[in-house]
């Protein structure tokens, strides 16, 4: 392990990047930010160097004149990172699925990609980007055909669904707080295909027995993004909870690199779900992938090749996936979670058809 620690956020200048940096800048375990854009960025890297934190701040910015395919300034902001974040794309607009910015921010992890494939091959890689679903599909097939695919380090980044379900469920208990609940969300990171699981919170909620309320609750989670497209009325996607979220995501992440003890983590948890690719080395994967060939009997789909799901992380990475719920899941659940791996089967096709057309 380094003693250092080099964060690079690829994307910065964005409404997921600015907030990002800024609360990856207050975090005492980074040395280093390095913070890429194709816009904006020196503005944002000098407001953010003016904080009296010991983060050092770089920052890059392509340069137009350079000729297509080569990127100077991409390739000094990698080199030599620990962890690649990467909320880089266009974000969707009133009436818009995660699934129409298909083409622009595919096009766009393409490019990433094979420049972290190059030049920063043995970082953490950590993707925002959406639709989640089909980028991370991307990015492990451009990895994959440089030879330098680790599937212990791409994440897709799903944790604002883990966030929301938080909230959204205390705003139902009285007396409770978000910070009582870590709600395991499994599927993927689009409408159906988010599947939450608050059958397996430690305490039952008698107001869930309630249909009516239980199902307007899954559908919020699945559908929460959609209240902040609305509500930001054309100027954009969740940046401010996403922000939070994928810093939360980092530190449960950080928390396992460095070995820490839980209690530096704000949600007293040091186990949170990510979209991954499901490669039978990692611990765990054989358990799971028995239990999904159990829930999927009698469905025709395939065992999905990408899957958001609870895990674990060490130095190296995804320290084990947790298979437990599969077998804990409720009979809804386990509906929605059937009908969540025909959407990721679909999405995953389409990245595969993107990085292969
Ligand atoms: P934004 O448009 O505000 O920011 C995106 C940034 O990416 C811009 O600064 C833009 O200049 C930059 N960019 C564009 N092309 C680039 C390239 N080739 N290299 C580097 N940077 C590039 O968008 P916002 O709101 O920050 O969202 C970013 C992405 O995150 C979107 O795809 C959005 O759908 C996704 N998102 C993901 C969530 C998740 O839970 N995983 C939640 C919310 C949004």
């Amino acid at each position: 392990m380094s003693s250092t620690i080099k964060v690079t956020v690829l994307g910065a200048a964005g409404g997921i990047g600015q907030p990002l940096s800024l609360l990856l800048k207050l975090n005492p375990y980074i040395t280093e930010l390095s913070l890429y854009d194709v816009v904006n960025i020196p503005g944002i890297a000098a407001d953010l160097n003016h904080i009296d934190t010991n983060v050092k701040i770089n920052s890059f910015i392509r340069d137009n004149n350079e000729p297509k395919g080569t990127n100077t300034q991409l390739i000094n902001a990698l080199k030599g990172s620990d962890f690649i974040i990467i909320p880089a794309g266009i974000p969707r607009k009133p009436g818009m699925t995660r699934g129409d910015l298909f083409n622009i921010n595919a096009s766009i992890c393409n490019e990433l990609a094979t420049f972290i494939a190059i030049h920063s091959p043995n970082s953490f890689i950590l993707v925002i980007s959406n639709p989640v679903n089909s980028t991370i599909p991307i990015f492990r097939e451009i990895l994959n055909n440089y030879g330098v695919f680790n599937p212990l380090k791409l994440f897709g980044v799903t944790a604002l669904d883990n966030v929301r379900s938080n909230t959204f469920i205390s705003n139902l208990i009285d007396n409770s707080l978000p910070k009582d609940f870590n709600v395991p969300v499994v599927g993927g990171h689009s409408g159906h295909s988010i599947v939450p699981l608050f059958s397996q919170l430690d305490k039952s909620y008698k107001i869930l027995d309630d249909n009516n309320i239980y199902d307007a609750l899954i559908h919020r989670v699945q559908y929460g993004g959609d209240e902040i497209v609305e509500a930001k009325n054309g100027n954009g996607s969740s940046t401010l909870s996403m922000a939070y979220a994928s810093n939360k995501f980092f530190n449960i992440i950080i928390n396992g690199y460095l070995n820490l003890d839980n209690n530096n983590n704000n949600n007293n948890n040091c186990q949170i779900s990510s979209y991954i690719y499901l490669d039978d080395s990692i611990n765990g994967m054989k358990e799971l992938k028995t239990g999904l060939m159990e829930i999927l009997k009698g469905t025709k789909l395939e065992i999905p090749k990408y899957l958001a799901i609870p895990m674990n992380f060490d130095i190296n990475g995804i320290k084990n996936v947790d298979y437990k719920w599969i077998d804990k899941m409720n009979e809804k659940e386990k509906e929605l979670f059937v009908i969540a791996v025909g959407f990721i089967n679909q999405n995953v096709e389409k990245g595969l058809n993107f990085v292969y057309k």
